[in-house]
C-alpha cells in the first residue's frame, strides 16, 4: 500500500526542509510514499529541481513525485495533506489583512479536500495564521471527520522545551508535558507549570512547578514572551521565517500524530477543533491542547489545573481565536453556530490502509471509517 501525501508550498523554504523527511522514512518507517507538490505556477520550474533531487537521493520507499498546479490532482484519494502553502504577513499588513487573504486560499484548499480526498484524510495545517486557516479548511470539508485535521504547534513546544532545558541545564529530552495552549501566534500560552515535569537522570519525574519555584517570575514572564515571539525572532536574525524547525516540527507531529503515538503518560501540543468546550474554552475554534495519540489519533488530555494566572492567558488566546473566527465566518458566508458542531471519530473501525510493519516497528494508522 502506497501512502499518498500531498503537500501545497512545496516549493518554499519549508517544503525544501520537509520533503526529505517524508520521502526518507522519518515519518512513515518503511512504507511506500507519493508525494504530490502543489505550487502556483511560478513555482513550478524550481521544483522541478527539487523532484530531481529527490529521485537523486534514492530514497527506497519513494515511489513517485508528481508535481501539479491543481489542488484536485494533488489531493485526489490522498492520505495525508500538509498545507504549507499561504500568503505570508508581508510588511505592514494588518492580522485582518491575513486572514481575507488566506481565508480564501483555504476555502478552496477545504473545497478540493472536499471533493477528492480519501474519506480518512489526515491533514496538518503550517501555514499561518495556522489555526483559523484550519477551521477555514474543516468548515468546507463536511464529508472529512474534524478529528483529522490539526494545526501546527508542534513547534511552539519544541521551542518552550528548548527555552526551560536551556535554562536548567538539562537536556531537552527530559523535559515533558509542557503546553502550548491556544493560537500559534503571539498570544499563545506556553505553560511550563500546570503540567510539565522534568525526567532526572534517576527516571524520577519532577514537576517544573518545583524546578523552577525559585525562578517563578521567568517562568510567568520572559519565557512566555520568548516562545510567543520566537517566530519574529528568527525571522528578524536570518531575515527569513523559520523553516528547518517548521519542518522538523510538522514531521515530528505527523510522526507521533499518525505513526508512533504518544509514550504513556506524555502529551504533545496541538491545535484541535473544539468540540467538546475542553477546558471551559469555546466551541468552534481551532486552539492548542495538549493531546495525547494513539492509534492514529490524538485525545485532548482533560483534568490539568489550571490557575487563575493560566486561566486568563486562555482567556486573551481564546479572545483572539473568536475574533478570527468571526472574520473567516464573515468572509467564507458560514454562521458559526452551524458549523461542525459534531465530531466523528476517526480510527474506530475498519481497516488499516497502511500497515507495513518496519524495522523501527512502525505502522501508520490511517485507519478507514467505512
Ligand atoms: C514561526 O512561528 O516561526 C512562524 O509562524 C513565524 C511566521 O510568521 O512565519
Amino acid at each position: 500500500m502506497v501512502i499518498r501525501v500531498a503537500l501545497s508550498g512545496a516549493a518554499g523554504n519549508i517544503g525544501y526542509a520537509l520533503l526529505p523527511l517524508l520521502a526518507s522514512g522519518y515519518v512513515f518507517g518503511s512504507n511506500a510514499v507519493e508525494l504530490r507538490l502543489l505550487e502556483i505556477p511560478q513555482a513550478v520550474g524550481s521544483l522541478t529541481g527539487t523532484k530531481m533531487e529527490l529521485m537523486d537521493c534514492s530514497f527506497p520507499c519513494l515511489t513517485d513525485v508528481i508535481i501539479t498546479t491543481d489542488p484536485l490532482v494533488a489531493f485526489n484519494n490522498a492520505d495525508v495533506i500538509i498545507l504549507v502553502g499561504g500568503m505570508p504577513r508581508r510588511k505592514g499588513m494588518a492580522r485582518k489583512d491575513l486572514i481575507q487573504a488566506n481565508t480564501k486560499i483555504f476555502s478552496s484548499m477545504g473545497q478540493a479536500i472536499e471533493e477528492v480526498a480519501s474519506s480518512n484524510v489526515k491533514v496538518l495545517v503550517v501555514a499561518n495564521p495556522a489555526n483559523t486557516n484550519c477551521l477555514v479548511a474543516l468548515t468546507e470539508a463536511t464529508r472529512i471527520p474534524t478529528k483529522n485535521f490539526c494545526a501546527l504547534t508542534y513547534l511552539d513546544h519544541q521551542r518552550a522545551k528548548g527555552q526551560i532545558a536551556t535554562r536548567l541545564g538539562v537536556s531537552t529530552n527530559s523535559i515533558k508535558n509542557v503546553t502550548i495552549w491556544g493560537n500559534h501566534s503571539e498570544t499563545q500560552y506556553p505553560d511550563a507549570l500546570s503540567g510539565g515535569y522534568c525526567v532526572a537522570k534517576d527516571g524520577t519525574k519532577v514537576p517544573l512547578s518545583e524546578m523552577l519555584a525559585n525562578d517563578i517570575d521567568w517562568a510567568t514572564t520572559d519565557f512566555i514572551y520568548d516562545v510567543q515571539n520566537r517566530g519574529k525572532a528568527v525571522i528578524e536574525a536570518r531575515g527569513l521565517s523559520s523553516a528547518m524547525s517548521a519542518a522538523q516540527a510538522t514531521a515530528d507531529c505527523l510522526r507521533t500524530w499518525l505513526v508512533t503515538g504518544t509514550k504513556t503518560g506524555e502529551t504533545v501540543s496541538m491545535a484541535v477543533y473544539n468540540d467538546q468546550g475542553y477546558y471551559g474554552v469555546k466551541e468552534g475554534i481551532v486552539f492548542s491542547f495538549p493531546c495525547e495519540c494513539r492509534n492514529g489519533e490524538w485525545f485532548v488530555k482533560e483534568g490539568l489545573q489550571l490557575s487563575d494566572f493560566s486561566r486568563n492567558k486562555l482567556n486573551i488566546t481564546e479572545a483572539e481565536l473568536v475574533e478570527e473566527m468571526a472574520a473567516a465566518h464573515e468572509l467564507i458566508g458560514t454562521s458559526p453556530v452551524k458549523i461542525r458542531t459534531v465530531s466523528m471519530s476517526t480510527c474506530s473501525s475498519g481497516s488499516s490502509l497502511a500497515t507495513t510493519a518496519t524495522e523501527s516497528d512502525m505502522s501508520v494508522c490511517l485507519t478507514s471509517r467505512m
